[in-house]
């Protein structure tokens, strides 16, 4: 985009919305593995209502644009992104777990504590996964044995394509392991689960139990994104990585974790670049020793977008 073009959609965007909005922020600054360049734009809406004023004015600008979440799942190149971010955290958050109702910026591991206060029990697994129910949703996270779609009604939000609202139901949806069909156009808004009643207290026994074997098995105190490979079918990434003898490997400051060897951890300094040459290496190494193609669970955003789209996975 020109910068005539920016200054006008800047001026627009100032004058009719009331979100928080920041020019070239660094991506670095919203993801947990701590990495990426500027993006041109990043809108914070203020509330659904500025979030459907903003939609119209960007898709008359023409400008990509990327949702995010809490930034987990996420690995944005060094060149940042060209376009607009646009991020529900701020606006969009609230949880009415009495109705099974939860916005698409609320916090996985808050709507999951919250279900487990009210006594709802089958978001346990929500527990220890970091980032956004939007995010949850899109790429079907899981953990323990759970995933986001066991318990997923329906989901709202807006086509940033066409500008409409958009409403699906579970069934409208094909699913399944860390993958779904919704299409990157489509922003989630808010969602309704079927959670059936619990014990307070028993829930909070598995979360307990959940949270301790994470803590011992993760590198929890390091930046990551989160898993780097999905699983292949059968059998755990972080197994095949480790026998392929992986751990401790390191480009740059960025490394495969001891402690588990589906993380790489950011230990400061580093780059994208060298996230992506260490999936290389590590990618070879693991068809070479097992003869196992390891796909990214990590979604890839470039200059323009996401790049393994098919993917559709966490954010
Ligand atoms: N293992 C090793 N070495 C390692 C890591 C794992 O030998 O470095 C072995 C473990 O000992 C275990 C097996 O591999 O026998 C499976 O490991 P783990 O129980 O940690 O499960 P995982 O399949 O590696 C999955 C999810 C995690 C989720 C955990 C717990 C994926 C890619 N990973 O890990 O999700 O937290 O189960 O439910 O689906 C994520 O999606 O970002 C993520 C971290």
């Amino acid at each position: 985009m020109s910068e005539p073009q920016n200054d006008k959609l800047i001026r627009k965007i100032k004058e009719k919305c009331r979100g928080q909005f920041r020019i070239n922020e660094s991506l670095s600054k919203h993801t947990t593995f701590g990495l990426g360049g500027p993006a041109d734009l990043f809108f914070l809406p203020a509330d659904l209502e500025d979030l459907a004023t903003v939609v119209p004015i960007l898709k008359d600008a023409d400008l990509p644009i990327l949702p995010l979440g809490g930034g987990t799942n996420t690995l944005v190149r060094d060149a940042g992104f060209r376009g607009v971010v646009l991020c529900l955290t701020a606006g969009a958050h609230n949880i009415a777990v009495s109705e099974n109702l939860v916005q698409a910026g609320a916090s996985t591991q808050v709507f999951s504590r919250q279900c487990q206060r009210a006594g709802k029990t089958g978001f346990e697994f929500g527990c220890g996964i970091p980032g956004t129910i939007g995010g949850a949703i899109r790429g079907n996270a899981g953990a323990w044995g759970g995933e986001t779609f066991d318990n997923l009604i329906s989901i709202r939000g807006l086509n940033l394509k066409t500008g409409n609202d958009e409403a699906y139901k579970k069934a409208d949806i094909t699913f399944a392991y860390r993958r779904t069909s919704l299409s990157p156009d489509f922003l989630i808004v808010d969602a309704t689960f079927q959670l059936d009643e619990g014990n307070p207290e028993t829930i909070q026994e598995t979360m307990a139990q959940m949270l301790s074997e994470r803590k011992t098995s993760q590198p929890l105190s390091n930046r990551s994104p989160g898993c780097i490979f999905k699983n292949p079918p059968g059998t755990s990434a972080g197994l095949l990585i480790d026998q392929a003898g992986c751990k401790g490997l390191s480009v740059g400051a960025v490394q495969v974790s001891d402690v588990h060897a589906n993380f790489m951890i950011n230990l400061g300094g580093t780059s994208a670049d060298d996230v992506l040459s260490l999936i290389d290496q590590v990618t070879q190494r693991v068809q070479k020793v097992h003869n196992i193609t390891l796909e990214p669970e990590v979604r890839i955003i470039g200059e323009y977008g996401i790049e393994n789209k098919t993917l559709e996975t966490a954010s």
